[in-house]
């Protein structure tokens, strides 16, 4: 009721105070608050959907999830890639319950109403027969489209019409997606890699937005174990809030003369990077980072393979299944152009650390189910249990950098969580104007 909703926006707006450092811990998984995500976050920001490479040729699509809504992601038979519903326009219907495929039109398992993929409703099984003469309204029953756009590579899309173009949408973000996923042309290899965990959505997300400070407690084991060799979990590096709830951070090697990338790639990397953003991608050590709400990526450098330094870079969707439950997408990126043995050892580093059986996620996963759990048991306090997000408050950021962005030296930084939240504040509880 819009009482209830009232007193809900009047305790979020007085517990949520991230430019104090001060988050509620209720906010994690409450489930109010997570009905109050559906709608007015998932249901209006810009979600990534898929990448490009899935959908080379015509017909081509896939289904994935915009919050808890699937949807179909498809090019068309006219080349053009849209993002529809997944549901009948008869009885709403699931349209396909494939995981993807290729198909010029979708029929219905119910009743059979047939859409093309382009969105067309084309006709239904007796149609004269069972509807006027002149048939159903085509029109009208064309299936429900999201907004769609692509940033290189990557496709996302909103239910919101009036909003943010994507590219106002990711702001400053795009400057360090262009390093992650546009300095070249990328494929994903493979299908995603699924997997359910007990956490609330935003745990993983703000932690690639902005966390590299649990890596010393959280994975230094794999370091004892001897596991990963040379990984550098100190402060040495780049925090960046990227602003609109986006972030990232970034070890890098201020001693290396030259690239370890592979040579045949430079002058792709070159025709598609400025001068800036390819030195950065030259002292890069890794790289992770969250487009918000839930898309996190990472470049990961951790265990030489066979003795050569390479990445696996991972591409993540955090999908909610409920406030305390998320489905985790997991996909490895690499350069559509790149040697044979680039894209090899890249899909075992990928495997190997950050992956669902990757060593790194064993030790994350365990948090933020832990801290989900926590979280639960917390909603029945008559206090508000208040954490702590202070990191890096006082610090001044760095004016030289040549990359957008609030940048600061050192990883030691919570920046980025504070802004996501911030973010997240606004638009729970903005007023509708609707
Ligand atoms: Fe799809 Fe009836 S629900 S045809
Ligand atoms: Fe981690």
């Amino acid at each position: 009721t819009d009482a209830t909703l009232e007193k809900l926006h009047d305790r979020l707006k007085a517990t949520v105070r991230p430019e104090e450092g001060a988050i509620p811990l209720f906010v994690y998984s409450d489930p109010d608050v997570y009905r109050l995500e559906l709608e007015r976050l998932f249901g209006r920001v810009w979600l990534f959907v898929a990448h490009e490479s899935e959908l080379a040729e015509e017909g081509a699509f896939v289904v994935r999830q915009m919050g808890e809504q699937s949807v179909i992601v498809a090019r068309g038979d006219d080349g053009v890639i849209r993002v529809f519903l997944n549901a009948c326009r008869h009885r709403g219907m699931r349209l396909t319950s494939e995981d993807c495929g290729v198909a010029s039109m979708w029929r219905c398992p119910y009743h059979g109403f047939t859409f093309a993929n382009y969105g067309n409703f084309m006709g239904t099984p007796f149609e004269r027969a069972a509807y006027p003469p002149n048939g159903l309204d085509r029109e009208r029953l064309r299936l429900i489209e999201a907004r769609c756009d692509s940033y290189a590579g990557m496709i996302f899309a909103t239910w919101d019409k009036q909003g943010p173009s994507l590219g106002d949408f990711l702001g400053d973000l795009r400057w360090y997606l262009d390093i992650f996923a546009g300095r070249a042309e990328m494929e994903l290899v493979g299908e995603a890699q699924r997997w359910v965990i007990p956490s609330s959505w935003k745990l993983p997300s703000e932690n690639f937005a902005s966390d590299a400070y649990h890596t010393a407690t959280a994975h230094a084991f794999l370091a004892r174990l001897g596991l990963v060799r040379g990984v550098d979990f100190g402060r040495d590096g780049y925090h960046v809030d990227a602003g609109g709830g986006h972030g990232l951070g970034m070890g890098v090697h201020d001693d290396r003369p030259g690239s370890w990338f592979p040579p045949e790639l430079e002058p792709e990397y070159a025709s598609k990077l400025d001068p800036d953003q390819l030195a950065l991608l030259h002292r890069v050590k890794n790289f992770h980072g969250n487009v918000f709400p839930n898309m996190s990526f990472l470049i990961p450098n951790f265990i030489p393979i066979d003795g050569r330094l390479v990445t696996g870079m991972m591409l993540r969707m955090w999908q909610p299944v409920g406030p305390d439950r998320l489905v985790a997408w997991s996909w490895f990126l690499v350069e559509k152009n790149a040697p044979a043995w680039w894209k090899e050892k890249g899909r075992r580093m990928y495997t190997q650390t950050f992956s669902s059986g990757g060593m790194f996620d064993q030790d994350d996963t365990e948090n933020w189910e832990a801290q989900t759990e926590v979280a639960n048991a917390s909603l029945t306090r008559p206090d508000e249990v208040m954490l702590d997000y202070t990191m890096g408050l006082d610090a001044t950021p760095l004016s030289d950098f040549p990359g957008p962005g609030t940048v600061y030296d050192g990883k030691f930084s919570e920046s980025a969580a504070r802004t996501f939240y911030r973010t997240w504040l606004d638009l729970l509880t903005k007023e509708d104007a609707r």
